[in-house]
């Protein structure tokens, strides 16, 4: 039983929904293709690395393609524990009215995901904050879990005073969702993602009995016409697995699933789905940029969240090391389609290494254009390091035990060039 359902089964007891502890993935839907198994491959995949579900991105609802995308997840998740809900994405789609009437068609489906002591079906959002009488208008009327993210408007107020900000929001929602916290603020100058804001919003939250779903994400590159920018990056998957281990949140949201167009993925990006943006396939695909490398230790952090320990006792499931490098394709100084927030970023190999308690005296190494750059002692659980001075060439990171053996080893697929054209999309590499 997966622990929604488990959940769900308490919930009948009385027992309330903060201690979920379900981890979905955020899922654009674009056009997928009907005579192709691709729906039910994401959602193979996604059970497989340990999801409970999908948050689908609807930015379009009433769309033919979108609903036979949405079709098609139904399907394939049918027979299986996976769930899915809606995400009502209000910036490309403004209009609650028209996403809650698609919602009506699907929220009787056996897969459906619910939540809470009243076991309803979920409905969240990305952005909304101004619609607050909309939402209380539908709330009022309808049964259903609602997690809306809310940080699209004053971010700063969201995030430093929420019991000012959000209070009109307690008579309507059941938990908060941030999402912008995912990634550090943008300022020019490297930087590391912070919980703080996080921590103030799931208190808020928690004292109003509402639930929190924190945001994970490894990076936010965007190369579209109008839009060419970069979030950090570097460090920041494994240090938001830090983050969120620490604070425990009721539910974690992986951004995302299959968001090529700004470079956060962890499975298939399928081709017919950018027909429309054929630009993002010039800097994100999977044949050429796979983040499958980071599945792995995404499963030992889902498996280190839902047994609630931290950072420094995940495991791998097979009981050996389990990692993966990632690295961007050039150096940072790149002048060509340069992004903004560029000089943020920092020249570095990049890992996040799972250790079995039992290694005692092992060390991490990474070198980079043949040349050794450090090597730390490894810990327990979850290492990781942006290790500064990528050179161009290839990529390395070692584990070895104390004897100097090479346990594991992640190589880089592609060099590292000095090419004068910025793409900040990661080559990601496992053992
Ligand atoms: C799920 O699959 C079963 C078996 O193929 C089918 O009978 C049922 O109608 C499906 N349910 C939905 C809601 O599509
Ligand atoms: C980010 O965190 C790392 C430790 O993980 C630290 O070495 C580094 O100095 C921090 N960077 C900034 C800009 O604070």
């Amino acid at each position: 039983m997966s622990p929604l359902r488990q959940l769900i089964a308490l919930a009948a007891f009385g027992l309330s929904a903060v201690d979920a502890r379900a981890f979905f993935a955020h899922y654009m839907i674009g056009g997928i293709d009907s005579s192709t198994d691709h729906a039910e491959r994401d959602i193979q995949d996604a059970i497989a690395v340990g999801f409970d579900g999908f948050a689908m991105n609807m930015g379009s609802p009433g769309a033919s393609w979108l609903k036979s995308t949405v079709d098609q997840l139904f399907d394939a998740a049918n027979g299986t524990d996976f769930g899915l809900f809606f995400s009502f994405d209000t910036l490309q789609h403004s209009s609650l009215v028209d996403h809650l009437e698609f919602f009506k068609q699907y929220r009787d489906h056996p897969n459906y995901m619910r939540a809470g002591a009243d076991n309803f079906p979920i409905i969240s959002s990305f952005g909304g904050y101004d619609d607050a009488s909309d939402w209380a208008h539908y709330k009022s009327n309808s049964d259903i879990y609602l997690i809306p993210n809310l940080d699209d408007t004053n971010i700063q107020a969201y995030y430093h005073e929420p019991s000012e900000h959000l209070s009109q929001f307690n008579e309507i929602v059941d938990g908060y969702f941030s999402w912008e916290s995912a990634w550090p603020t943008s300022t020019g100058k490297p930087a590391n993602v912070s919980s703080v804001g996080d921590q103030a919003v799931m208190s808020f939250a928690h004292d109003a009995g509402k639930s929190y779903m924190m945001g994970i994400s490894p990076v936010q590159y965007k190369d579209m016409t109008g839009s060419n920018w970069y979030r950090i990056g570097e460090a920041n998957l494994p240090q938001r697995m830090e983050q969120i281990l620490d604070l425990q949140p009721d539910f974690v949201e992986f951004i995302s699933w299959n968001d090529g167009g700004e470079s956060h993925y962890l499975g298939n990006l399928w081709e017919e789905a950018y027909t429309t943006a054929p630009e993002i396939l010039e800097y994100a695909n999977t044949d050429d940029w796979p983040h499958d490398a980071w599945q792995p230790l995404v499963t030992s952090f889902i498996n280190a969240y839902k047994a609630g320990v931290r950072a420094d006792e995940m495991e791998a499931a097979s009981g050996n090391a389990v990692g993966s490098m990632w690295y961007r394709g050039m150096l940072k100084s790149c002048t060509e389609s340069r992004p903004s927030n560029a000089d943020a970023a920092i020249d570095s190999v990049n890992y996040a290494i799972v250790v079995p308690a039992s290694s005692e005296g092992y060390t991490i190494r990474v070198s980079s254009g043949g040349e050794v750059l450090s090597t730390v002692e490894a810990k327990a659980g979850l290492n990781y390091a942006a290790v500064e001075g990528m050179q161009v060439g290839a990529q390395k990171v070692e584990l070895l035990d104390s004897s100097g053996n090479v346990v594991m080893r992640a190589a880089s697929t592609s060099d590292v060039t000095d090419s004068s054209k910025c793409n900040f999309n990661f080559n990601v590499a496992g053992p």
